[in-house]
């Protein structure tokens, strides 16, 4: 393409552009940024609500890959892959995170949304455990010794909400909101205060669904 049309293509934070003898190159570079919830008892639902919510048991996972997979149909990191693709790696990213790739499982925080009056999902809700540390560094997200197996139960480390994901036709109809409900419920019962979580730079209805709940920056030591 000529140096014109490429100074005229959409920009996406999530990508690095440039331009070299006729050539566009267009190179993946997410970017994170890491938010902080203090948990306290969050106001009961609106009485009108239809939004359900359960742990999820082994029997979901299967629907919430799919469900991963449409949510995140038309967003960095996804956006590119066809599919088929994309069900795979929805699928492969559940069962590391399922398998303790993201930290131990946090059981009572992992869940199932639903719509009254509609069968199946509409949304899920991913918790790990991930060491207390400065979320900037990306080490922060690695154990550097393997957690016990009664992390949870010792209430080692800090909840992280490594996905959260709503079906597009339910988005905006307070599905997300209710997840977060129902996972803080269950962390406060298991004595957690705080709940970490990361979207890319780039994903605005992440940003503006964790703000409008009241996340908050989290700090970086770097500065
Ligand atoms: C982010 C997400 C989970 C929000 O779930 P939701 O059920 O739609 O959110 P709720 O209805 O509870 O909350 C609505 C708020 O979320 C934000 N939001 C949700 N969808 C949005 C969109 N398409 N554009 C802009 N903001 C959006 C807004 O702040 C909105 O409130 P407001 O309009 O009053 O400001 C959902 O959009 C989703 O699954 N996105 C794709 C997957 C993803 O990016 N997950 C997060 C990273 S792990």
């Amino acid at each position: 393409m000529t140096r014109r049309q490429f100074h005229r293509l959409p920009r996406h934070p999530a990508y690095r552009y440039e331009y070299a003898d006729g050539m566009a190159q267009l190179t993946p570079r997410p970017r994170t940024c890491h938010v902080l919830l203090e948990l306290r008892p969050p106001d009961p639902p609106p009485a009108e609500s239809a939004v359900t919510t359960r742990p999820a048991t082994a029997e979901d996972w299967g629907d919430l890959g799919a469900l991963f997979s449409a949510a995140f149909r038309d967003r960095p990191p996804f956006l590119g892959l066809g599919g088929r693709r994309r069900r795979a790696a929805a699928d492969a990213i559940l069962a590391h995170a399922r398998g303790g790739g993201d930290g131990p499982l946090i059981e009572d925080a992992c869940l199932v949304a639903g719509l009254r009056h509609q069968d199946g999902p509409v949304g899920g809700a991913v918790v790990t455990l991930l060491p207390r540390s400065d979320l900037t560094d990306w080490r922060s997200f690695l154990w550097s010794e393997s957690p016990p197996a009664d992390a949870v139960a010792r209430r080692l480390g800090r909840p992280h909400l490594t996905w959260i994901f709503v079906h597009p036709l339910a988005e905006g109809q307070g599905v997300g909101t209710a997840l977060l409900r129902a996972a803080t419920n269950g962390l406060l019962a298991l004595g957690y205060t705080e709940l970490a979580s990361t979207f890319l730079v780039g994903n605005e209805a992440s940003m503006l669904w964790h703000w409008r709940n009241g996340f908050r920056l989290a700090p970086s030591s770097r500065r």
